[in-house]
């Protein structure tokens, strides 16, 4: 560790490094910093297949999200994004909709949503539901009538392709066992086109009626009180539906053929005029399209179309061989300073269609995952950005690493073993990758305490449950001041007490530092210094800490020994918050 005396001269050093600091960035106010509470919220994801069950059926469902009303508000966050609980055959885990205005059955009733939205609400707990409206399930009644017949008035509001005209141009879909997106239909001798698996048709929004339908529903929704949408997969809605062809290797790069296609920007126009602009709620998008330009475009307040988006650089990074901390640090810091002046941006490094964030980006060995994920939730809380957290990592719940094919429950997991073995891929190596990054690592089921099922259900769940559950959960976390859950409850608290967090300038700070990662954020004459170690060593960082810095949170105890250092050596996964 390399110690940097405290001498006068660099106590003189500092100081009027923060001095010209202060004089040449004058917060200036910008678009971005126009105040708004889904610009404030911090939005805990929750998962209800797998968060708890009421009924013992093994399926987590809405009463069992209400018995849990006072443990969500007690983390502080702010908001909580579910994903989708309509009626559902689940061939997606309910991203495929068979009807939009009932609740699933595994989950319960409208009855029990009444009372969950009344309970998040009266704990100040706004509601944001998913719409899943690129798709949706073959088992909806428009796709019963689409598939009846070539007149049926419902046949637009699919994307039909009449065999006769020859097979149309190759679509890849991301979830078929072959990845072809077009499945025939002899019932009217047709093809149609799903993006995802072929009970996930995708939706014609060229279609006005079908358009209009969509915002009929979402209103539904609003009228009902909820407070946001999250628009699934909804980059890829709109389509040339001339349907020529993509060229060769397309399907490697598919997200820029398919995101952002004609009219997508008229169509959220006209959905912010017929639904977002009537009610107070939020609106954000999966994807940003293939570039910043298109990521503003989404968002930026005078277009009028959504409040944000969340793009996949950042989530994206981490790779079973590991990943670097330089290209962390700049992919994030590239997006902050794209929406330095406007637009607004979405930080999270986890949700439902990854696996565990302290897997992927920490380290989940006994040793280190406490650590490392109470660091990776610091960058999440600190970062400017409405924050994504989802369920489970206030734990450090890691993933589950299934070994065997049968562990797995996610459909295009199995469609794609089963492609491998058509096609006589690899299936070690198959097994290997999905150990890692198969998004059912992060369903399993939510550890409320060491008894059977780890307090998730009285009977089997539907998927399996961790077997770390005993050490981690959350009865065993709550008694212990230094847990990861309390100090997750800590951020929480500190963004909401400091606006700063959320609306301050963020400035990168060495840039070089191979394993660790500093910024400053500031406003209105506050700092902040956030320093977050990425290794399981001890890193050096040049980063200046004021003199009088206070620290407001650290992973480890000691962190005021760093105050007037030029440079700090921070410890394996450390991370602190100091304020100035
Ligand atoms: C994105 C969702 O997040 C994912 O879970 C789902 O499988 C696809 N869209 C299809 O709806």
């Amino acid at each position: 560790m390399t110690v940097i005396k405290n001498s006068v001269l660099q106590r003189a050093i500092i100081l009027s490094a923060a001095l010209t600091l202060c004089l040449s960035c004058q917060p200036k106010r910008n678009a971005g910093d126009e105040h708004k509470w889904w610009k404030e919220a911090i939005v805990y994801q929750i998962y209800p297949r797998s968060f708890k069950d009421s009924d013992g059926d093994g399926v987590g469902d809405l009463k069992g999200i209400i018995s849990k009303l006072d443990y969500i508000q007690s983390l502080g966050v702010t908001a909580v994004w579910l994903n989708p609980i309509y009626s559902s055959p689940n061939d997606d885990n309910g991203y495929d909709i068979s009807d939009y205005r009932s609740i699933m059955k595994e989950f319960g009733t409208m009855q029990d949503f009444d009372e969950l939205l009344k309970g998040l609400h009266e704990r100040g707990i706004k509601l944001v539901m998913d719409v899943v409206v690129n798709h949706s399930s073959d088992e909806h009644e428009w796709f019963k009538q689409s598939r009846s017949s070539r007149t049926n008035p419902y046949r637009n509001y699919y994307h039909w392709w009449n065999a006769e005209r020859g097979k149309p141009s190759s679509r890849y879909s991301l979830f078929d066992v072959n990845h072809d997106a077009w499945k025939y239909d002899s019932l009217t001798n047709a093809y149609y086109l799903h993006y995802f698996s072929r009970k996930q048709p995708d939706l014609n929004w060229e279609n006005p009626k079908l358009r209009h339908e969509v915002y009929d529903i979402m209103k539904f929704w609003a009228d009902k009180g909820i407070d946001g949408f999250r628009l699934d997969a909804f980059q890829f809605a709109a389509k040339d539906t001339t349907f020529k062809a993509f060229p060769e290797g397309y399907e490697k790069n598919f997200i820029k053929y398919y995101a952002m296609g004609p009219h997508l920007h008229d169509y959220l126009k006209e959905m912010n005029e017929e639904v977002f602009s009537k009610y107070d709620v939020m609106s954000v998008a999966e994807g940003a399209g293939n570039s910043f330009q298109d990521a503003h475009d989404l968002v930026d307040a005078d277009r009028k179309e959504l409040n944000m988006a969340y793009a996949f650089d950042g989530v994206d990074i981490a790779k079973p061989e590991g990943y670097n901390v330089i290209h962390f640090k700049t992919v994030f810091t590239r997006w902050d300073s794209a929406f330095a002046d406007k637009g607004w941006l979405s930080i999270f490094l986890a949700n439902h269609d990854q696996a565990r964030m302290v897997s992927r980006f920490g380290n989940d060995s006994v040793q280190w995952r406490a650590l490392s994920s109470k660091m990776l939730s610091t960058f999440i809380m600190t970062m400017r950005g409405t924050p994504y957290y989802y369920n489970g990592d206030e734990l450090g719940m890691t993933n589950a690493g299934f070994d065997k094919i049968d562990q797995y429950r996610d459909m295009p997991t199995l469609n794609e073993y089963q492609h491998q073995k058509d096609t006589g891929g690899d299936l070690n190596k198959f097994m290997q990758r999905i150990k890692f990054e198969c998004r059912d690592n992060g369903r399993t089921p939510f550890q409320w305490d060491s008894t059977a099922n780890a307090g998730f259900s009285s009977n089997a769940p539907w998927i399996g449950v961790n077997s770390n559950y005993k050490e981690i959960n959350v009865a065993q976390q709550e008694k212990d001041s230094t847990s990861c859950l309390n100090y997750f409850r800590k951020l929480t608290q500190l963004r909401k007490k400091y606006p700063v967090l959320v609306y301050g300038k963020y400035t990168q700070m060495d840039k070089i530092c191979r394993h660790a990662y500093a910024f400053r954020r500031e406003a209105d004459g506050q700092k902040f210094l956030v320093l977050l170690n990425f290794a399981s060593t001890v890193s050096q960082i040049n980063a200046p800490v004021h003199p009088d810095a206070q620290v407001l949170l650290s992973n480890y105890p000691g962190a005021e020994d760093n105050k007037g250092k030029l440079s700090v050596n921070l410890r394996p996964y450390e991370a602190i918050i100091f304020k100035y």
